[in-house]
């Protein structure tokens, strides 16, 4: 991106806001890790999808007209020295593009002069801590000095509206980001596929930790700067808890692993899932079950195309699962009826407990409505049947060319009683990422395979 773009993202907001609205965005904070050390630092996607800045200690501020105003960390020889380099206020303007710079240590002094004379003061509601009462001090500043003409603004509104509508539809440099990202994630998929089967082959022991090592070595070698969350390693049984990260534990010959990772590169997240085999050959039970999360992706993906809504694929998924639930004798007809009745009573929910599909972008789970902006009011209650709750159901956001989502079905078998043995203990997920495009979807994640027989080839390789 260069600073033109940003300087267009920033035109585009600020036309939204109207001419007399003004936007404050505060960065990430930094995060202590413990004693001295901090967790790696990470910029916020709201901020940095404005302006491209990646320091900590550094706010933006937008106004009606589209100018903008950086208050970033001042030059310091001797943090420098420390810390790394800064920008600083001199040079930030020319290099990113704005229009003005100060030192964050003159924010108090300087917003309440850059408020005064707006209407709306805009900011993200809800997402950085203590940051309504500090808009409210400046506030103040601005009031205090209504004797002198100060003309305070009088609405504050949260600014997560408009930014979510926007970065919810993609770029063309966004998708080209989005899309190595995606192809570095492949690669560290398909590398840890084949280290596993070698390294059992071998005779070696092999731990999730092993392959979680393979994922983080592709990440980092192609230029990611971190895994866009934490990576899942899951081996055997361990596949079914939906939270579990990469352990200690051992893998198998004769087990599943279960991987969901991806990487993040220059602010963007990826999100692969692949379950295998250990030993690069599905038992009989295992493959008829990775046979069927594969044929309900495959009914998500055929359902992802504009016009389509956002639970489409996840009704698709759904329908395909029920059915093979019956089939397999995961769910007992006599016990549960027809296909429609698992879906109207959420029987199938013991074996797949989770939604197909969320946004994705600069965050993981990215922003954005899922709901139709233009049919918010026609909100339906419905009975919960599992829970018999009361739950307000809204019509789901339509897509559109540009959105991006996952779609990521899964079945997790915990051994239960009535559940045939042969399946406990697996758990299978598979997960792509899809652009919505024209005509429907483009699948970025396809560098590494999901075919059983073709994932047997890679790791036979
Ligand atoms: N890896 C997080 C998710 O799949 O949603
Ligand atoms: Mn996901
Ligand atoms: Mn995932």
């Amino acid at each position: 991106m260069s600073s033109t773009d940003y300087r267009a993202r920033r035109a585009t907001l600020a036309a939204r806001m109207g001419r007399t609205g003004v936007a404050i965005i505060p960065t990430a904070p930094e995060q202590m890790r413990n004693r001295d050390s901090d967790f790696p630092y990470r910029h916020d996607s709201y901020f940095h999808y404005l302006c491209g800045f990646t320091e900590p200690r550094a706010w933006l501020v937008i106004h009606g007209d589209g100018r903008s105003t950086l208050f970033c960390q001042p030059k310091d020889l001797e943090r420098e020295i420390w810390d790394g380099y800064r920008l600083g206020p001199a040079d930030a303007p020319a290099r990113l593009g704005l229009d003005a710079a100060h030192s964050v240590t003159d924010i108090d002094s300087q917003m309440p002069r850059l408020l005064d004379g707006s209407e709306t003061v805009w900011f993200p509601f809800g997402i950085h801590k203590g940051l309504e009462a500090r808009v409210e001090g400046w506030l103040a500043s601005v009031r205090g000095r209504a004797r002198a003409g100060a003309l305070c603004p009088q609405q504050q509104r949260d600014l997560c509206g408009p930014l979510d509508e926007m970065r919810l539809f993609k770029d063309a440099t966004e998708l080209d980001t989005m899309r190595r990202a995606a192809a570095i994630s492949a690669g560290a998929h398909v590398r840890a596929m084949q280290e596993c089967a070698r390294r059992l082959r071998a005779g070696e022991d092999v731990r999730e930790y092993h392959l979680d090592a393979e994922l983080l070595h592709e990440f980092r070698r192609h230029g990611s700067q971190f895994p866009a969350y934490g990576s899942i390693v899951a081996a055997g049984a361990n596949a079914c808890v939906l939270h579990y990260r990469a352990d200690a534990a051992p893998v198998r010959d004769g087990e599943l692993v279960l991987i969901d990772a991806g990487c993040e590169l220059d602010g963007y997240a990826s999100d692969i899932t692949r379950t295998f085999p250990a030993n690069g050959r599905f038992s009989p039970a295992q493959r008829q079950l990775y046979d069927l999360v594969l044929a309900s992706q495959d009914a998500a993906v055929a359902a992802t195309r504009p016009g389509a809504r956002f639970n489409d694929p996840h009704d698709a998924s759904v329908q395909v699962l029920a059915q093979g639930m019956l089939d397999l004798g995961l769910l007992d007809r006599n016990k549960v009826g027809s296909v429609q009745d698992v879906i109207e009573q959420r029987a199938y929910f013991p074996f797949y407990m989770h939604r197909t599909s969320h946004w994705l972008g600069m965050d993981v789970h990215d922003c954005g409505s899922y709901l139709e902006p233009d049919e918010l009011a026609q909100a339906t209650p419905r009975r919960d049947p599992l829970s018999g709750d009361t739950v307000i159901h809204r019509p789901a956001r339509v897509l559109r060319p540009g959105m991006v989502l996952t779609i990521e079905p899964g079945l997790y078998v915990r051994p239960a009683p009535g559940v045939p043995e042969r399946f406990h203990g697996i758990g299978i997920r598979i997960e792509d990422d899809a652009v919505v495009t024209g005509g429907g979807c483009e699948l970025i994640t396809r560098g590494v395979p999901v075919q059983a027989d073709a994932i047997e080839a890679l790791m036979r390789g």
